[in-house]
């Protein structure tokens, strides 16, 4: 049996094309598996402020009740992580990003210390072992050319945690009229087809 942790960053839950992959690929197997599912349009995660960050630096000794709460709240987002074989992320192209909300949470569970660590050769990443899965929804077309700036920027922080097996779907041109559309859905879809049987 198999974890796998679902995080939604679409603004529409679960009518968001990028949640919908998801949603299908997850659906595509998942019998007997643990699904723990984060809609970050739901439940977003705070903008990391100084005192969010203050508390996640201050030695456990010497936190204030305040700061055990802001820490406990990171914890918690990183205990579904840690516990995770498989993390699946719908992934929106907002203004040309990833959506603030996933920018919030990924403030939030990058800890030193905690999910990764700094060593004399660099940042070394804790939670190692996992497999990633991302299916990005976007209005234009931007998979394997320089404008495409969420891929890389998505994969460099799954791996500063130790997450360096990550597998892109792209559902692109979702903007561009029917046919675009309706070509780019069934991409993604084809993607998925091949995808499962590899994961199950
Ligand atoms: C506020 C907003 C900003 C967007 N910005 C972009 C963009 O910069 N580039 C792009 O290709 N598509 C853009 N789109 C289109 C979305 O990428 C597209 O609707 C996609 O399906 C969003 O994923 P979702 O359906 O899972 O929310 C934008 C959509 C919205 C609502």
């Amino acid at each position: 049996m198999k974890t796998i942790l679902q995080v939604n960053a679409s603004i529409l839950s679960n009518e968001g094309q990028s949640t919908r992959l998801a949603n299908e690929f997850v659906g595509s197997f998942g019998y007997g598996d643990k699904v723990i599912v984060l809609d970050l349009a739901k439940d977003p995660v705070p903008h990391l402020d100084a005192e969010r960050f203050g508390a996640f630096i201050a030695k456990p000794e010497s936190r204030t009740l305040k700061q055990d709460a802001l820490v406990a709240y990171s914890d918690a987002l990183i205990n579904e992580l840690k516990q995770a074989d498989v993390i699946v992320l719908g992934l929106p192209m907002y203004n040309f990003g990833v959506p603030s909300t996933l920018k919030a949470y990924f403030d939030h569970v990058a800890r030193a210390g905690v999910t990764f660590r700094y060593t004399e050769k660099g940042a070394v990443g804790l939670l190692t072992g996992k497999k990633a899965y991302v299916f990005a929804a976007r209005g234009g077309i931007y998979a394997g050319t320089s404008r495409d700036t969420q891929s890389p920027y998505v994969r460099d922080f799954l791996a500063f945690l130790g997450i360096t097996d990550v597998e892109f779907v792209y559902a692109e041109g979702l903007a561009m009229g029917d046919a675009s559309r309706e070509a780019g859905l069934l991409k993604a879809r084809n993607s998925i087809e091949r995808l499962v049987p590899a994961f199950a």
